[in-house]
């Protein structure tokens, strides 16, 4: 028994070294950890329970029958990420490049459809070479069971893929399909086709830093929502984004008490917003002085800046924050900014996390690239996504909600549970300046006629009572106490049901 127990040992330790001393310090020299490396950092200590150790790829061509390392590139199971529950998969690029075979993906099946089950998350840490090339279609079709299991799992556990190596070709599509995508700056980078290739058919020069690296997707594509200076850095942030998160769509957000009263109120919100109307502030002070304990994890910083996406608490529970950003664009809406704030609301409607809104608007952003790009439809996602939701939805317009926007950004209309105004809000079709020239062209040779009508109609719509005397806002509120409003609204549809009529699935315009 004795010698059995040793065996078991020996084969444990020959499965963690994976492909080998030379192949680890290889890639530690590349500045990456390895896989298990990683899981440690990534789990609680000591938390992780390791499925498939012994499993080994089937393939006999090409020498590789002779050629097998327990695990076979990926180091799969479960684990606790804070004491709450995580199923992960972390390539191993020692072992074949982390080239993804048949048998590799029936591992990381195997963890899909046990976090399905059960009803957790799923972390992938991405370090493959791709398709394992002595396969061919034996790895396609794992490629594709993958991709089959993470449509499934969509909206009913969080995914969350780590792009920590080379992630290439069709292998891209599974974090794609994922919630969210981290990647690590410098080490890892995606793209559907390498530098090589864009070379020969389009004759561009590019690195594959520039074409697919973490700051290209993190500010250029949109692609990845969060770029990382390092694999500590990636795994720890993960694990901080990871408290924020329900583990499934019929679990509740988590709750973390904060000493940070609910009632508490900020004067300093009063002075934010300048008089001058045309001057920004800074949406993120806002956010910060309104959350629990100034904590807020943005999500896509650096792409599409005129509007504002991330994860903050409440009273303890779980918010989506979303919010214009006047810095940028005055805030305007764009192809980007829609895109990437409906997929936001879409994860938090899909995951039971209530959406608090900040509106500061001026409207669609105007020109040719725009409506050339299809803003029509890009716009029409974020109106639909606002609109489909069903979780508590509470919106504060700080100052302009302006046309086809102020509907859009979580409006009365678009069923939303509660909306409020500071009183310099302007809620109207236009900006005075522009309705004026409109509704009143011939005075267009009478500056001071003009003038006039500008003011008019300014005191007449540049306020938010017009839209108060409609019951469109709820309330017209100091900017002190936004806090205490919304902890008090969020506390008041912690209950709320509502649900879409049924069907097999709407038609959001993609
Ligand atoms: C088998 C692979 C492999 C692969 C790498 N290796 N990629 N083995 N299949 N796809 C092996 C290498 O032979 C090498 O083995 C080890 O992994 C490390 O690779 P290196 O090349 O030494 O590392 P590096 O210089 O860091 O380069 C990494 C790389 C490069 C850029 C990923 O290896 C590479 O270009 N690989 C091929 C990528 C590729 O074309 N994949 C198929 C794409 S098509 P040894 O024994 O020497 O350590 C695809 C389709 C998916 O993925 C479709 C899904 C629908």
């Amino acid at each position: 028994m004795h010698d059995i127990i040793r065996q078991l040992d020996e084969k444990r330790a020959a499965a963690r070294l994976g492909g080998g001393a030379k192949r680890i310090s290889a890639q530690h020299a590349k500045g990456k950890l390895t896989a298990r490396e990683r899981l440690e950092l990534l789990l609680d200590e000591g938390s992780f329970e390791e499925w498939d150790m012994f499993v080994e790829h089937r393939c006999a061509d090409f020498g590789m029958q002779d050629n097998k390392v327990p695990g076979d590139g990926v180091v799969t199971g479960y684990g606790m990420i804070n004491g709450r529950l995580v199923f992960v998969f972390s390539q191993d690029f020692t072992v074949f490049g982390g080239a993804l075979s048949e048998a590799h993906a029936e591992k990381i099946c195997k963890v899909m459809d046990q976090a399905m089950k059960v009803g957790a998350p799923v972390i992938g840490l991405n370090d493959s070479g791709g398709a394992r090339i002595q396969e061919g279609v034996a790895s396609l079709g794992g490629y594709a069971d993958v991709f089959q299991r993470n449509v499934m799992a969509s909206g009913v556990i969080p995914q969350i893929s780590l792009i920590m190596g080379p992630c290439a070709g069709g292998a891209v599509y599974s974090p794609a399909m994922t919630d969210f995508i981290f990647m690590v700056k410098d080490s890892s980078y995606m793209f559907v086709t390498g530098p090589e290739v864009v070379k020969t058919v389009t004759h561009e020069e590019v690195t594959a830093e520039e074409l697919g690296g973490a700051t290209t997707h993190s500010s250029r594509s949109g692609v990845a929502d969060l770029a990382f200076e390092d694999d500590v850095e990636a795994l720890l942030m993960l694990r901080r984004f990871f408290n924020y998160l329900p583990l499934n769509n019929r679990d509740g957000v988590p709750v973390r008490p904060s000493g940070d009263a609910p009632e508490r109120i900020d004067l300093s919100l009063d002075t934010l917003v300048p008089d001058n109307p045309n001057k920004p502030y800074d949406i993120k002070e806002l956010i910060l002085k309104v959350v629990d304990d100034g904590d807020f994890f943005e999500l896509q910083p650096e792409n599409a800046k005129n509007i504002v996406v991330g994860m903050a608490r409440m009273a303890g529970r779980t918010v989506g924050i979303v919010a214009n950003n006047p810095q940028v664009l005055a805030g305007c809406l764009d192809i980007k900014s829609s895109i990437k704030a409906a997929r936001f609301v879409r994860f938090c409607d899909a995951f039971n996390i209530p959406v608090v809104t900040f509106v500061d608007v001026p409207g669609f952003m105007p020109g040719t690239a725009q409506e050339y790009g299809g803003i029509i439809k890009h716009g029409a996602k974020l109106l639909y996504a606002y609109a489909e939701c069903t979780v508590p939805k509470v919106t504060v317009i700080t100052r302009k909600a302006y046309g086809g926007a102020y509907d859009v950004m979580s409006s009365k209309h678009l069923r939303g549970d509660v909306n409020f105004a500071w009183p310099n809000a302007e809620i109207a079709v236009m900006g005075a300046k522009g309705a004026v020239e409109i509704i009143f062209r011939e005075d267009k040779g009478d500056p001071a006629k003009l003038a006039a009508r500008e003011a008019e109609y300014k005191a007449r719509f540049a306020n938010p009572f017009v839209a108060g005397a409609r019951g469109f806002i709820d309330d017209v509120i100091q900017p002190h106490e936004t806090r205490k409003r919304i902890c008090r609204s969020l506390a008041m549809l912690q209950d709320k049901k509502l649900e879409n009529p049924w069907r097999k699935h709407g038609n959001i315009p993609l």
